[in-house]
């Protein structure tokens, strides 16, 4: 099936529906025997994507870089790590993708470069206030000397968002000090970020994944913040001088006219993703109809495993994105997050953050957490928009919690202090098989190591097994593609919906899902069960937790 020719009427656009699978690039398959994941081993492993019968993948950073924060910091735009393959390589990519009618969507990573970039070696030895500079966020210290930062700060990762250069000043990095922040009020930092748009939808991509999409702009007197919060809360506090500043919707508004344009010259069916972390509120403004195609709905990504507070977080994003338009996200994890599977089998109001470290981990239910998810996987396939899966959600792979401290990589964990654990937790490399080394992922060995209980999890294990979280998916995906694409709007139903006994139950056109948070089986609406995601009861009953998929006629 060709996917670039014909643009989709207004409306009913692909990214509008799409199950999008997240492919974190070091960690999905190894096709050179390095240890780490890389292009051609996705190039192998392309048909369990087209098994599973998704519409795009969106491919975490796979450009140079020294992979200080696992690739979000990109030290050339236009170009192919090494350990990932080559341009080339990702060309044969996108077009075996495009062959089976997948469409591949990038990241672009605009807030901060890495420090390997050139423009930053050069802005590091040229002197203050010169045009190299001027590219990055670089000012004066506070203090007689200049020995202060600039303000007071904090990286997300931990420790002050200002590293000093040699000659005195400061740069900015609202991440690692690996990654410092560009200066968007500069039109050379502008220009350059429309060029990489070109290069790549030229190279074939049909859309972008846009990093801290909420950061770009800083307000230019840099002041203090009252309080130091981590990105979700600070994300809340109303003209925060660096999250979700106004300046940002121009920028996005300059990237949307360049799809459009390419859109209407070449036949292109183009899309944009924002990764913003601001309020609920907020977030319809990166969705106007000349901005972002789509955001990420962190808001239900992070609602507890609870029916009323799932049904709000679904009638806010609902309503939200209809207001402007656009049309709803849903995601459970992702490539930051402590996979879903751990977070459903925690107890409630767990900060599953600190749990990482801090435990107790055997507060871990991970049978009940499974189940959670698998009923969590109907919900989201069930509901109007569209869906992002990360990379083994769909065999039910949980957080490895337990990696010992000496093979961490991501730099949350120095940067606080040792405090947190971080993210590699959820990065471990994914397992095809029963056996061998790394479970399949490569020859040798894995730059994470994989718990023995990958074993049952992998894909060869679960093939075939109408059990499996595996199997359920696949059935999942192609009944949606079937039966809820076109169902229509959603509707709760007042006579199954019962918050207080932790039951939802919606309904699309002839198509009804109903979710049974709680332990207690529930009855089902009449009709024909086309899924569920435990077996019924002999009396009919779904226990719980589950969810099932009924049509009525
Ligand atoms: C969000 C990305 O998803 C995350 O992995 C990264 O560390 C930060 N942005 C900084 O680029």
């Amino acid at each position: 099936m060709a996917t670039t020719s014909v643009p989709t009427a207004p409306g009913a656009e692909w990214w509008r529906h799409a199950v999008v699978y997240q492919i974190y690039p070091r960690s999905f398959a190894d096709g050179n025997s390095d240890g780490t994941g890389d292009i051609p081993g996705i190039r192998a492993r392309l048909p369990h994507l087209i098994d599973l019968g998704v519409d795009a993948i969106w491919v975490s950073p796979w450009y140079p870089s020294p992979l200080l924060d696992g690739g979000y910091d990109v030290a050339d735009y236009r170009n192919i790590a090494e350990r990932f393959g080559t341009l080339d390589d990702a060309r044969a990519f996108i077009a075996d993708a495009h062959a089976a009618g997948i469409r591949v969507i990038v990241d672009l990573v605009p807030n901060h470069t890495s420090w390997d970039h050139e423009w930053f070696t050069a802005a590091r030895s040229a002197p203050s206030g010169s045009a190299e500079r001027r590219r990055y966020m670089i000012r004066p210290g506070r203090g007689v000397d200049g020995e202060l930062p600039p303000n007071n700060w904090t990286a997300v990762f931990g420790g002050s968002a200002w590293t000093r250069l040699d000659d005195g000043e400061w740069y900015l990095h609202l991440f690692d000090e690996s990654q410092p922040d560009l200066d968007w009020t500069n039109p050379e930092v502008r220009a350059e970020f429309i060029d990489i748009l070109l290069f790549w939808i030229r190279l074939g991509v049909d859309g972008f994944r846009v990093d801290v999409a909420h950061g770009l702009v800083k307000d230019p007197t840099l002041p203090d913040v009252a309080v130091n919060e981590g990105i979700l809360e600070s994300a809340l506090i109303e003209n925060h001088p660096h999250w979700d500043r106004d300046g940002v919707h121009e920028i996005i508004r300059e990237w949307r006219a360049v799809l459009d344009a390419e859109q209407a010259e070449h036949g292109r069916d183009l899309m944009m993703v924002a990764e913003a972390w601001v309020h609920p509120t907020s977030l319809p403004k990166y969705l106007r109809p000349d901005e972002y195609h789509q955001s990420f709905n962190f808001d239900f990504l992070q609602c507890e495993w609870e029916a009323g507070l799932m049904r709000e977080a679904v009638d806010r994003a609902l309503a939200g994105s209809e207001a402007v338009g656009s049309s709803p996200t849903w995601a459970l994890s992702n490539h930051d997050v402590v996979r879903h599977a751990t977070r459903y089998g925690l107890p409630p109001e767990t900060d599953w953050r600190a749990w990482l470290l801090d435990g107790p981990h055997d507060a871990l239910d991970a049978a009940l957490g499974l189940r959670r998810a698998r009923a969590a996987a109907l919900l989201l396939l069930a509901l109007p928009g569209s869906t992002y899966l990360y990379q083994g959600e769909e065999l039910g792979l949980g957080e490895v919690f337990d990696l010992p401290t000496d093979v961490l990589d991501d730099p949350v964990w120095e940067n606080s202090g040792r405090t947190r654990k971080g993210r590699d937790g959820c990065r471990v490399p994914i397992p095809w098989t029963v056996a061998g080394s790394s479970y399949g992922f490569g020859e040798k060995g894995s730059w994470l190591p994989q718990p023995a209980r990958f074993a049952a999890l992998s894909v060869e294990a679960q093939s075939g097994d109408p059990d499996s979280t595996l199997e359920l998916h696949r059935r999942a995906i192609a009944i949606r593609r079937e039966m809820w694409i076109d169902a229509g709007a959603l509707e709760w139903s007042n006579k199954f919906t019962r918050e207080e006994e932790q039951v939802l139950c919606l309904r699309r056109g002839d198509m009804t899902c109903l979710v049974n948070f709680g332990s207690e089986p529930v009855a089902l609406p009449a009709g024909a069960v086309v899924l569920s995601s435990e077996p019924l009861r002999t009396d009919g009953l779904l226990p719980g937790p589950a969810a099932a998929w009924i049509r009525t006629d």
